[in-house]
């Protein structure tokens, strides 16, 4: 179905996609934009229910209220951990709100498709699980795009509403800086910093039963 260079591609991207928070001004082509989002159109969904919306965000003005919103966040979230742990975090870079060319606050609509969507009865998070694949296909979509992506989860879910008039059925899942950067670390930001590292992928494997070897 697809040629070794295709599926290498693929990996490529998945191995390869990073989170980032540092941007140049450089605007993104409309294009590419389009192509990102429609890459969030394609994920899948329960029940095909879809319940994501984009909303395209570039005005300065907005961008400097939610850059308020997520640095009100940060300072409130300090005081969960200890001493050195707590400047640790402050000292951590954790949006890039302001300096990002561009913006995308996805949505999720639980309303979305009526009272019984199909599978969504059983597990009613599968709406935010599907607005979730939306935002990761947007993520490797940006770094094959040679753009970085930076998903900013640091604020009042009613801070984000009353700036982006988002009604209060409706959940802000996700800001999402997109820009062009100088740093694309072949690392996860926080491991270059010491704060957590990649755990080894055997110990989490189980066969048949939790926790249990094979
Ligand atoms: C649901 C979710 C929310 C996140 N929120 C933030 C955030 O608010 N600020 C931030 O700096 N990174 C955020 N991240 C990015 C993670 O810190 C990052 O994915 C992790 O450190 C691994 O790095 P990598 O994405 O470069 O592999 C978030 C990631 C996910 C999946």
């Amino acid at each position: 179905m697809f040629s070794k260079d295709e599926r290498d591609a693929i990996y490529s991207v998945i191995y390869k996609r990073r989170d980032i928070r540092t941007f140049r001004s450089t605007p993104v082509e409309e294009e590419k934009i389009q192509r990102i989002i429609e890459a969030g159109h394609h994920a899948p969904s329960v029940g095909f229910m879809q319940p994501w919306n984009f909303i395209i965000i570039s005005a300065p003005e907005v961008k400097e209220k939610l850059a308020w919103a997520a640095e009100k966040e940060r300072k409130a979230l300090a005081i969960h951990f200890e001493e050195e742990r707590g400047t640790q975090f402050l000292d951590l870079k954790i949006e890039g709100l302001k300096e990002a060319p561009l913006t995308i606050c996805v949505t999720c609509d639980g309303t979305r498709g009526g009272s019984h969507v199909l599978g969504r009865n059983s597990i009613p998070e599968t709406d935010l699980l599907s607005t979730a694949c939306a935002i990761q296909n947007m993520w490797l979509a940006s770094c094959a795009e040679g753009l970085a992506m930076g998903w900013v989860s640091f604020y009042k879910k009613n801070d984000v509403r009353d700036i982006l008039h988002i009604p209060p059925h409706v959940e802000p899942v996700a800001l999402l800086s997109i820009g062009y950067t100088d740093d694309y670390p072949t690392q996860p930001i926080l491991e270059q910093k010491n704060w957590e590292k990649r755990r080894s992928l055997e110990p989490l494997i189980f066969h048949n039963y939790w926790n249990t070897k094979a």
